[in-house]
């Protein structure tokens, strides 16, 4: 038998961040963490985390939902309120998903890609979905929700997914430490952040460096349109460029797949 509770200690004692995380605040349930950060606007502190142990109402991107396991999934939210400007806002997007995939791969030695704009990949499955949302006056953003669901220890997957999952469990092979991935992904988070104000384009160019994508055909669905082309590269704020028949597309938002 493994320990399924959420031990807040143990990831605390692997926590080294200055910011992220220093206020923690754990729910056993919630709806959704995003919405919780979102709309309680008593928490004010860069940084704050807000995890819970089972999330019954997970949000996706594009109106999806995000379907966790309590016990072996890990479901959180980061809350950022300093320093925030429209451009950085789609920055952070990209950071939050190289900084899910470092965590792996520093502790599981796993091969993790990124799809654009921020799904986590093992291979073409997907082990971690991320939903970056914010609240902001006139073009300044005021509150930054970056949240983060990780697929941890399921042994297995029922019903239909847009991109077939997988978790770290079933890639690593064993049963790992939901505490220990949590405090890793943390810790790379506020590295990854440091960047993002300090050096954006080395961030940038890391995620270059993992995606799955860059050069290859592919198509994109944004709601009811469809663009075909060549994924080129990542503009200046992250943004997708598209070269097709027409020319050169930026691509703000939408489900990416190989053509
Ligand atoms: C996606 O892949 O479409 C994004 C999924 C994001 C899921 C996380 S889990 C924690 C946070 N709270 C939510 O309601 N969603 C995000």
């Amino acid at each position: 038998m493994f320990k399924s509770n959420f031990v807040i200690e143990e990831m605390d004692i692997k926590l080294k961040t200055d910011f992220i995380g220093t206020n923690f605040i754990y729910y056993e349930e919630v709806e959704s963490t995003n919405t919780e950060l979102l709309k309680d606007l008593s928490i004010t502190e860069h940084g704050t985390v807000l995890m819970a142990n089972n999330q019954v109402k997970g949000r996706g991107r594009l109106n999806r939902t995000w379907i966790s396991d309590k016990d072996n999934s890990i479901t959180f939210s980061i809350l950022l309120t300093e320093n925030l400007t429209a451009k950085k806002l789609n920055i952070i997007t990209l950071a939050a998903g190289l900084a899910v995939a470092q965590s792996i791969e520093n502790l599981y030695q796993l091969d993790v890609r990124l799809k654009w704009p921020n799904d986590v990949l093992i291979e073409t499955r997907k082990v971690c979905g991320i939903l970056v949302e914010s609240v902001s006056r006139g073009d300044i953003p005021e509150r930054v929700v970056v949240g983060i669901g990780v697929n941890v220890n399921q042994p297995m997957f029922e019903g239909h997914y847009n991109i077939p999952p997988t978790s770290i469990r079933k890639e690593f092979g064993s049963v790992v430490s939901r505490e220990r991935i949590l405090a890793e992904i943390l810790n790379e988070f506020e590295e990854v952040m440091k960047k993002v104000d300090k050096n954006p384009e080395s961030v940038l160019e890391s995620w270059r460096q993992r995606s799955k994508l860059i050069g290859e055909k592919i198509k994109i669905v944004d709601g009811d349109k469809e663009y075909f082309g060549v994924f080129e590269d990542i503009d200046d704020n992250g943004f997708l460029i598209l070269s097709g028949r027409d020319g050169i597309k930026t691509i703000y938002n939408g489900d990416v797949s190989l053509r």
